[in-house]
């Protein structure tokens, strides 16, 4: 596997694999790697001829300088990972490559009411960070199809809008959240936990279980109350909202969704964790 830590490297690499016809399959990563994101590899080189994986912390995308501080750095894992399972090339930039010039402009998208509820209320400025640097990369990369994990449900929506906005023509796969097996959806963050808070960490997919079981008895408000009140006790809850899942707008009535889901942050201890489940 190739590490690339220069744009040129790596762009010597495309051109090579576009002139050989192969077909690019991409996975952004901010590493610290699991089995999530190797499910996102798997599925890239099921269809793709060359899969090119991206581990970047992007600075742009945090809102707060502690979380940024420790998000897991694990690059001699993650490469061995990557490698173990067939992944082509990674690019590995420090952040001087990603941003040379840190007075120049950066590009301001505007993703409507796609941004302004949940993880963008909760967090002002991060989409557009995610979006700057999605698009930095999908420049460098050019893939044919690009993998993002649904965990992230909100993010997937805000890439595709990116892709519609910017008129590529880059095909954007959604995969289902990994888990572990009691449930909890696989994170990088979850590595922060300790261990009392990993064994209570899993009451958030529990609770989002509630919610879907209790689909047909109890309006979205009762349920999204009731889980935040269960949650309460070992989370400090951010949000848990049941929301359409094309517009991202929260329902107050299942007649306005044909594809409701909920979605829910909260943090423990120090640690932020999003789920979210398909109702
Ligand atoms: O989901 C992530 O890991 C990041 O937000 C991404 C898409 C790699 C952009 O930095």
């Amino acid at each position: 596997m190739f590490v690339f830590e220069r744009k040129t490297d790596l762009n010597q690499f495309v051109n090579q694999a576009k002139a050989d016809g192969k077909t690019i399959g991409f996975v952004p990563t901010m590493g610290a790697l699991h089995s999530g994101h190797l499910a996102l590899v798997s599925a890239a080189k099921e269809c793709c001829s060359k899969v090119v994986a991206s581990i970047f912390v992007n600075p742009l995308q945090f809102n707060n300088p502690d979380d940024l501080k420790k998000y897991p750095r694990t690059f001699e894992s993650d490469k061995i990972m990557l490698e173990d399972a067939g992944c082509d090339a990674v690019f590995f930039p420090a952040v001087k490559e990603m941003y040379p010039n840190p007075d120049e402009a950066e590009d301001v998208f505007n993703f409507g009411t796609l941004e302004t509820v949940m993880e963008g209320a909760s967090r002002p400025g991060h989409f557009n960070g995610v979006a700057i640097v999605v698009k930095k990369l999908f420049d460098l990369v050019q893939p044919d199809k690009a993998f993002f994990g649904k965990k992230d449900f909100q993010q997937l929506a805000i890439i595709k809008a990116l892709v519609k906005q910017t008129a590529s023509r880059i095909q954007i796969i959604g995969l289902d959240t990994v888990r572990e097996e009691d449930g909890l959806a696989m994170s990088s963050r979850n590595r922060r936990l300790s261990k009392q808070e990993r064994e209570d960490a899993v009451e958030l997919s529990q609770a989002l279980n509630i919610i879907k079981k209790n689909k047909n008895i109890l309006e979205p408000a009762s349920l999204e109350t009731e889980a935040v009140n269960m949650l309460s006790k070992k989370f400090r809850v951010e949000y848990v909202q049941i929301i359409d899942g094309h517009s991202l707008q929260q329902i107050t009535n299942w007649n306005q969704s044909n594809y409701p889901v909920v979605c829910a942050a909260a943090f423990i201890g120090d640690v932020r964790l999003i789920d979210n489940l398909e109702l």
